[in-house]
């Protein structure tokens, strides 16, 4: 435990209430359970010091709780503006302690953050107290990553990032939260980027950032690349996506979605979990896509394929989900129907074209309320957004349920084991979990299903050249 607590959350009164669903939550996540069980007394994690980005929701205070009692120390920041629970953060802050006294975990989150608060959450993650320096970070999307790397840059040539040289909103706010602690001297980052041992990475687009900075030799740490376990992309990006769209879509317009057309911009994993859910509402799903693939896998399950210019005016609902920039622009939404839906459930805001919305000439901004606005077009018709543009199933909804992320927050718990206890064995670059792993993943989440899994006879073992225990396919069998 810390000798000083500090945190900023909204209300630390709402900590009962998080507690609550904590200990419901605790129930649907029975692979961080037996984590605990099974690692709880070894006691893995200890001297880890992890600094942990990631939506600070009632599912992620179940893993957060979990490291500590693997032996670790955290202290979190979300990875999102709209994303914290604040009754979940308030209760990890509170831990056993009370509102007077908390005597939880630090943590820096709060729903409807600033981009300058958001940054300045961020780092308070990395200033550790007593001179101690953080060892391990859990990022999902990459931001403490770059935030470090970046940071480290600037101290270690003497120089500051100047605000004035962003290109957008985003790196404005960071630059200038990295300037004011450069400035401030608080947090030594080049000691800090020196004392990281490993990072740990959640989703797609924090992983791609992650290949790209191993290929320009710019990464300074080993990395796990924690999305692309089976049990994690092919669970959380498709199913945790396939009950949240949906979820995230009621909550702030209410709208029928049966009879709807509804457009998704990308048939990845978060694609496929998109178009499932909103074909399960009886909606017409047409598929964008730019990967013949994928296109093609659209196309025979049933959905049609277009372009988003043939359908930007027949569309009711769109959503990107591709992980990429520049999906959906302003000119496409001033052709969109009056009170077209229009949401994200990429990973960053750039898919859709928010800036050019806002600076469109004679555009009027209604907000219906926190996370849905009404833009008004000088004709007259009205395009929703969403969560202006952010993830919208953790802004206007409270993104996965629980035994999804039990499935994700397992991996990321064995990685952080993996990096702690055996960093020697993993060099600078990108890894992935042992198939193994992945496989007890799996096996720790069927008992609850009532699932029962049928055995190889060693005659079958061997026939296949498989052990009987595992693991049963190659790496490049794709499930
Ligand atoms: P993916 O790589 O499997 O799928 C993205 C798809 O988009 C690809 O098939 C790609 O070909 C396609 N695409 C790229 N540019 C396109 C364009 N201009 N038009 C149409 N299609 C295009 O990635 P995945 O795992 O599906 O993740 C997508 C995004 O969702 C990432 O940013 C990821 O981090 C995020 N994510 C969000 C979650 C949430 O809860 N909101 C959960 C998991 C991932």
């Amino acid at each position: 435990a810390l000798p000083t607590m500090d945190y900023r959350v909204a209300d630390l009164s709402l900590a009962d209430f998080g507690r609550r669903e904590i200990t419901l939550a605790e129930h649907e996540m029975p692979g961080l359970m037996a984590m605990r069980v099974t690692y709880g007394p070894q006691q893995p994690l200890a001297g880890a010091r992890i600094a942990g980005s990631l939506h600070m929701t009632i599912q992620t205070a179940v893993l957060i709780e979990t490291l500590v009692e693997l032996g670790a120390e955290v202290r979190w920041a979300s990875c999102n503006i709209f994303s914290t629970q604040d009754h979940a953060a308030a209760a990890i802050a509170v831990g056993q302690g009370t509102t007077d006294a908390p005597k939880g975990q630090p943590v820096f989150a709060w729903k409807g953050e600033s981009l300058d608060e958001y940054w300045w959450a961020a780092t308070q993650t990395f200033r550790w107290p007593d001179g101690q320096l953080p060892t391990m970070i859990l990022d999902d999307g990459g931001d403490a990553t770059l935030l470090v790397h970046l940071a480290a840059k600037h101290q270690g040539a003497g120089t500051l990032p100047d605000p004035a040289d962003a290109t957008n909103d985003e790196e404005r706010a960071l630059f200038g939260a990295l300037r004011t602690s450069l400035e401030e001297g608080i947090v030594d980052w080049v000691a800090v980027a020196g004392s990281i041992q490993g990072v740990t990475e959640e989703t797609t687009t924090g992983v791609m950032r992650l290949y790209q900075a191993a290929q320009e030799g710019s990464l300074l740490w080993p990395a796990i690349n924690v999305n692309d376990a089976v049990t994690k992309s092919k669970f959380d990006n498709i199913y945790g996506v396939r009950h949240s769209l949906i979820d995230g879509i009621n909550r702030a317009t209410d709208v029928l979605i049966g009879g709807k057309v509804a457009v998704v911009c990308g048939y990845g994993d978060v694609g496929k979990g998109c178009a499932q859910s909103l074909r399960g509402q009886g909606a017409r799903v047409i598929v964008t896509e730019i990967d013949p693939i994928c296109a093609l896998q659209a196309a025979m399950d049933g959905y049609q394929v277009a372009t988003l210019d043939d359908v930007v005016g027949i569309g009711d609902i769109f959503v990107t989900a591709t992980g990429n920039l520049d999906v959906i622009s302003a000119e496409q939404m001033s052709q969109m129907k009056h009170q077209a839906i229009v949401g994200n459930i990429g990973h960053f805001d750039n898919e859709i074209d928010m800036a050019g919305v806002a600076a469109w000439d004679g555009i009027k901004r209604i907000t219906i309320k926190p996370q849905v606005d009404e833009w008004i077009f000088p004709d007259g018709h009205g395009v929703l957004v969403l969560s202006e543009g952010r993830l919208l199933n953790l802004g206007n909804a409270t993104g996965h349920p629980s035994f999804v992320m039990s499935n994700s927050f397992t991996n990321q718990v064995l990685g952080q084991i993996e990096l702690w206890t055996k960093h020697d064995t993993y060099p600078v670059g990108v890894h992935r979990l042992p198939k193994h792993l992945d496989e007890l993943v799996a096996r720790l989440h069927l008992d609850s299903l009532g699932v029962r899994l049928s055995k190889l006879t060693p005659k079958q073992a061997a026939y296949l050249g498989v052990p009987v225990e595992g693991p049963y396919k190659p790496d490049f069998y794709r499930y």
